[in-house]
């Protein structure tokens, strides 16, 4: 991966993390750009910043142990939380779980009170077809019976089950499609317990640019 998306990311995450005020819980996202808003909030610790932190993975966990953030579990609400986007479209629709880590990502970002998303420039798409892939966590016991309903959307099982033994089924709507009808209509079914289609206020989307700044989406 080039070191412009690297400070890019970066960029961004020094800004969701400059955020964080004393004492607050914050919610931690997966993903490259959340690695870099860990890193960066990891510095703030270091210089004095006290803080505790929920991680949606493992290894956001295991990172932020590493920069000396204390991480425990998800109890009522975040302060604040930032993660990572595969693709946003320009009305703040986005797919996430490219890492498969969309159902703990869902439940950090309903908990938090503010969730900024950490982006770059490339992750920036005119729609969600470029990007072309919805995942979808499922229960293992419902998996052939939600893929066979779904057979017009050509889901493809990923051979690892997710940190919470999950099957992620990739789905490819059809070019035009309606992305929010799509997602509504697989969370529909039982046996799905979530999908990536997650949306944000454009001003909480903040893109990071090489040179070491960054906008918001709005
Ligand atoms: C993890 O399941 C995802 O939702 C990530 O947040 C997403 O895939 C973006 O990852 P990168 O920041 O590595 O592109």
């Amino acid at each position: 991966m080039s070191d412009d998306r690297h400070r890019a990311w970066r960029a961004a995450g020094e800004a969701a993390a400059a955020l964080v005020e004393p004492r607050a819980t914050v919610g931690l996202g997966t993903g490259r750009a959340a690695g870099e808003g860990i890193r960066s909030l990891g510095e703030r610790v270091a210089e004095g910043l006290s803080c505790t932190a929920v991680a949606t993975s493992p290894r956001s966990v295991d990172l932020a142990r590493e920069v000396g953030i204390p991480v425990g579990d998800l109890v009522g609400s975040l302060d604040l939380a930032f993660d990572g986007a595969d693709a946003v479209d320009p009305r703040g629709y986005m797919v996430k779980g490219g890492g498969g880590a969309l159902v703990r990502e869902r439940i950090v970002a309903a908990a938090a009170r503010r969730w900024i998303v950490l982006v770059d420039s490339p992750t920036m798409v005119d729609g969600l077809d470029a990007w072309g892939l919805l995942p979808v966590a499922v229960v293992p016991f419902a998996t052939d019976r939600v893929a066979g309903q779904l057979a017009d959307l050509g889901p493809v099982r990923r051979p690892e089950p997710s940190d919470d033994g999950l099957v992620i089924l990739d789905l490819s709507p059809p070019p035009g499609a309606d992305w929010p009808a799509v997602a509504d209509r697989v969370a529909a079914l039982p046996g799905v317990v979530d999908h990536g289609l997650f949306h944000a206020p454009l001003a909480d989307i903040f893109v990071g640019r090489p040179d070491g700044t960054w906008s918001s989406a709005a």
